[in-house]
């Protein structure tokens, strides 16, 4: 998979270079980009935003540079594919994603479904956002593969960038070959699957004891089927007592 990250803080997504998604970039298993996006204006102080059309406070992020940016990042890859699949027709789209908390919820199903597209190009906002007409002209571009704006949850981000974080995270460990034990992708919390909307239970490792506290007696039993249970009535509970709204 091919990822190109668009920022005026380029330094913020410094930490993708390291553990899981860094390990991603080694392996060859995702092909990573960060561009800051003042390369792209033409004035001397390199603006990137200007005052809101019909007034109100904070500023908009003009179209003009994030347009360049854009064409530039998507005609420098073209039909580029690092999975090992087969190209079609014109090559492979970049599906522009766009974080912002007016975005419909990123979650685990979305996540998974990115997981399988070529080239995810993200582009982080600040201030008051995006000229709207960026997503507009993108989501109508047919060499695009279509504009996904997303919200990492309910509350409000400085900017686009720590959610790209989340969201990149959240999409790579999904990548076939990332993560050492698949199963562990399986029981994860929000996995589509038996478990399905579940929170993950409760976990425990050496030692046996720790400051009073016992293992639960079951998980030394060796009794894979008791055990098996044990835990979805854990996660049940878990999830009644966390997010009831998960059950409905
Ligand atoms: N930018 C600011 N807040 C955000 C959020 N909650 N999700 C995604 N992007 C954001």
């Amino acid at each position: 998979m091919r990822i190109d990250i668009v920022s005026i803080f380029p330094e913020y997504l410094d930490p993708l270079r390291l553990s899981l998604v860094g390990k991603a970039v080694d392996a060859g298993l995702v092909n990573l980009g960060v561009h800051d996006l003042r390369s792209f204006a033409h004035d001397r102080h390199r603006t990137v935003d200007d005052t809101p059309y019909g007034g109100g406070p904070g500023m908009v992020m003009s179209p003009v540079p994030w347009g360049e940016a854009l064409d530039q990042i998507a005609g420098a890859h073209p039909g580029e594919r690092i999975d090992g699949g087969t190209m079609t027709g014109g090559g492979v789209r970049p599906l522009l994603v766009v974080p912002t908390p007016s975005g419909e919820r990123f979650t685990q199903s979305v996540a998974q479904q990115w997981s399988d597209e070529p080239w995810l190009v993200l582009a982080c906002g600040r201030y008051e956002g995006i000229d709207t007409r960026v997503i507009e002209h993108y989501a109508g571009r047919s060499d695009w593969a279509g504009v996904r704006e997303v919200s990492v949850g309910d509350y409000v981000l400085a900017g686009g960038e720590a959610a790209a974080l989340v969201i990149v995270e959240a999409v790579v460990r999904l990548i076939p070959g990332v993560l050492g034990n698949a199963a562990s992708v399986a029981d994860d919390s929000f996995a589509a699957g038996s478990m399905e909307r579940l929170l993950e239970g409760p976990v425990y490792t050496k030692p046996a004891e720790w400051r009073g506290i016992d293992v639960p007696e079951i998980l030394m039993s060796g009794h894979h089927g008791r055990i098996a249970a044990w835990r979805a009535e854990q996660a049940h509970a878990r999830t009644r007592e966390h997010r009831p709204d998960l059950l409905g």
